[in-house]
Order: C-alpha cells, then sequence, then structure tokens
C-alpha cells in the first residue's frame, strides 16, 4: 500500500473509484461516454499523462517507481508517484483521465472525453529540450489537436464535434523547461549568448501568445494557463546551485519575471478576443512557495528534498528504480527533482477549482464550471 492515508480519506475513497472506474472499463469493454465536457491537455511533463511512452526520448516516466501510488501501482508515464495535474483535474469534472494523443485507444467513445497532446521536455521555444531528442513540440501538439477534430468529427459529425470542443476545458502548461532545459541549461547557452534574461522572457512571451491564439483559432474557448513554479527551488536545482538550502536566485529571478508578464498577456489577450474569460492565469508559483517556506501548513515535512532521486536534497539525476524512494509519498511537496507528489498536485487543483484571484484570475475553475452549465 501506498502513501499512508487513512481509511476512508478522499484520497482513498477517490482511489477506489478510479479502480471501480477502470474495472468498468474492462467489463464493458468502453468507457461510458461522460456527459462531462472534454478535456483537452498540452504542454510539458509537468501534464503528459504518457504520450513520450510511444517515442524514443530521455524524457521519460514508464519505470518504477513511477506511478506507486497510481491505482494500478504501476509507472503510466506520468511524472508522480500517483496522479497528475490534469487527472486531478478530471475527477473534478467527473470524468476518466483524457488518453494520450499518441494511445492506440484513443478512438470510437474515448474519443469524447478528449485527449492529452503533451508531451515531457517541450517548452516554448522549438529549441527548448533538444537534449531530450524525440519530443512532441508545442506547434505538433497543436496540429495533433487539429487531427484529433477530425477523428472526432468523424465519429460524432463535424458540428457535434466543433461544440464538442467550443466546450470543452483546456490546460496548457508550459515555460519552465524555457528556463531549466534551455537558458539555465549550460553556463553560456546559446539563448543566453543571444539574450539578456530580461529581453529572453519578453520574447518567449510573444512566442507563447501566438502558441495560445492559435488554440483559440482550433476552437478553444476555455483555457487555464498555468505559469511556473519555483524553479529555483526545485530539489535539483537546490543540489546543483545551493550550499544552505536557499532557492537558485538566477531561476527565482526567471520565474517572477515570467509569471506577471504571462498574467498581463493573456489580460491582454483576452481583451484582442473581446472575451474576457477564454484564458484564464493560474498562479503555481504562489502554491509552490507556500510549499516552500510553509511546509507543515500543508502537511508537508520538506518541500526542499524529493522523495524519489539521490545526492543532496534527492535532487540528483533521473528518479530510477535504483533510487531512494521515501516511506510515505504524502509528507513530501516533491516526487522527483522536479516534479511535485500527488498530494502536492491535488492542493494546486484544489487552489485553482476554489482559490482566490491570487491563484487564478479571473476567477476559479469552479465558478467557470458553473456558469458554463448555466448556459
Ligand atoms: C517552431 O516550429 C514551428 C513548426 O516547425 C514553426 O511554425 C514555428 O514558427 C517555430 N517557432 C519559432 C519561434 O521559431
Ligand atoms: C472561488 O470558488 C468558490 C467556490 O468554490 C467561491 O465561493 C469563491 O468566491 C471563489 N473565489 C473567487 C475569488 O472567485
Amino acid at each position: 500500500m501506498a502513501a499512508s492515508m487513512d481509511a476512508g480519506s478522499p484520497a482513498v475513497s477517490t482511489t477506489t473509484a478510479l479502480v471501480v472506474a477502470a474495472l468498468a472499463v474492462l467489463l464493458l469493454g468502453a468507457p461510458t461516454a461522460s456527459a462531462a465536457r472534454a478535456f483537452f491537455v498540452f504542454g510539458d511533463s509537468l501534464v503528459d499523462n504518457g504520450n513520450n511512452n510511444y517515442l524514443m526520448t530521455t524524457a521519460r516516466a514508464d519505470a518504477p517507481p513511477y506511478g506507486i501510488d497510481y491505482p494500478t501501482h504501476l509507472p503510466t508515464g506520468r511524472f508522480s508517484n500517483g496522479l497528475n495535474i490534469p487527472d486531478i483535474i478530471s475527477e473534478y469534472l467527473g470524468s476518466e483521465p483524457a488518453l494520450p494523443y499518441l494511445s492506440p485507444n484513443l478512438r470510437g467513445e474515448n474519443l469524447l472525453v478528449g485527449a492529452n497532446f503533451a508531451s515531457a521536455g517541450v517548452g516554448i521555444l522549438n529549441d527548448t529540450g533538444v537534449q531530450f531528442v524525440n519530443i512532441i513540440r508545442i506547434a505538433q501538439q497543436l496540429q495533433n489537436f487539429q487531427a484529433y477534430q477530425q477523428k472526432l468529427a468523424a465519429y460524432v459529425g463535424e458540428d457535434a464535434a466543433r461544440q464538442r470542443v467550443s466546450q470543452a476545458l483546456v490546460l496548457i502548461t508550459l515555460g519552465g523547461n524555457d528556463f531549466v532545459n534551455n537558458y539555465y541549461l549550460v553556463p553560456f547557452s546559446a539563448r543566453s549568448q543571444q539574450f539578456e534574461i530580461h529581453d529572453y522572457v519578453p520574447y518567449i512571451i510573444s512566442e507563447y501568445k501566438k502558441i495560445l491564439a492559435r488554440l483559440y483559432e482550433l476552437g478553444a474557448r476555455r483555457v487555464v494557463v498555468t505559469g511556473t513554479g519555483m524553479i529555483g527551488c526545485v530539489p535539483a536545482e537546490l543540489a546543483m546551485h545551493s550550499l544552505d538550502g536557499s532557492c537558485a536566485p538566477d531561476l527565482t529571478r526567471a520565474a517572477d519575471l515570467f509569471n506577471p508578464q504571462l498574467e498581463q498577456m493573456l489580460t491582454e489577450l483576452n481583451s484582442e478576443l473581446g472575451h474576457d474569460d477564454v484564458f484564464l492565469a493560474a498562479n503555481t508559483n504562489r502554491a509552490s512557495f507556500d510549499f516552500m517556506f510553509n511546509p507543515q501548513q500543508y502537511g508537508f515535512v520538506t518541500a526542499k528534498i524529493a522523495c524519489c532521486g539521490q545526492g543532496p536534497y534527492n535532487g540528483i539525476g533521473l528518479c530510477t528504480p535504483a533510487s531512494n524512494v521515501c516511506a510515505n509519498r504524502d509528507v513530501y511537496a516533491y516526487w522527483d527533482a522536479f516534479h511535485p507528489t500527488e498530494r502536492a498536485n491535488r492542493i494546486i487543483v484544489g487552489n485553482f477549482m476554489h482559490g482566490s484571484t491570487d491563484h487564478i484570475s479571473p476567477m476559479n475553475l469552479s465558478t467557470v464550471l458553473a456558469m458554463d452549465n448555466r448556459n
């Protein structure tokens, strides 16, 4: 049994519900067509739920102990001990997780649930994550969304497909890798030679705006856009850049520049589109700040040491079958050197659902879902 949780805790009953749902799928051969809205996911490893399993890349989470607390206790490609952020949003929507776009099971009724196009290692820029070789860059993720829509239209008809897409919830998570796996990957990186950080951030924000405008053109109308967490404080950065446990200053400054400019850009984009609530700015930096500086308040023993890894802060190298693994994943904010535990993901998504405008603006997801259900 995984992270020791009290019997009857919400996490346990959710796990049970997922197992029951998974059994139902096995027994019936297909998931019950969900009345819930569709859900589409784009971005990087924080939201990839298995696309990279199908690719020749080093950015993968398909070996134990990844998935140790997943309902099947098997690795799935999620960069988590258990559920990731999209999974928990799907729970709130009342649906199964949307399948990875590359899954051969993404056909028939499963198309109605939505799809996850994300690929670990990608960024806003095409040159981000080149070291991972074969990953699905964001332009390709958007092309895959188009191909998906053609399949959906073949299944339910053009009008129904268009409606399913326009009523869907969309999540996109990009940007962290443009710092960690590009600008700051190595000293004197090509991008850091080309740009001062003060000029790099507006550049990637302007590229991000084009990506989001394209997503809108492709039919997305409710899009949660996450900023970056405290990328200077993840166990990997503490291990490489910190002797005393304080956050890496360069990456902290980068996140402090990126997040407000992202929020500003989303406000501009909404007003250019003439709808002030297409793009919702989700501030994950706030939650990771709270975890970092006040872990006990959230029931974490540490937000500095990864559960799975090796070396200082368990922050060196990858989480592999040979790594240290903590006994109780629920008291760690970080599962591996970069990615949160399921329990941290639950708190983050809880903030998206019910939080104040400090966490998500212009309004939270429970407000959005209630509004859309009235329409
Ligand atoms: C990234 O690649 C795509 C597709 O190859 C291209 O359309 C896009 O303009 C590129 N982005 C940048 C910033 O070069
Ligand atoms: C967020 O959601 C809750 C409902 O879950 C609502 O009561 C609250 O007013 C919302 N907060 C904001 C700032 O929109």
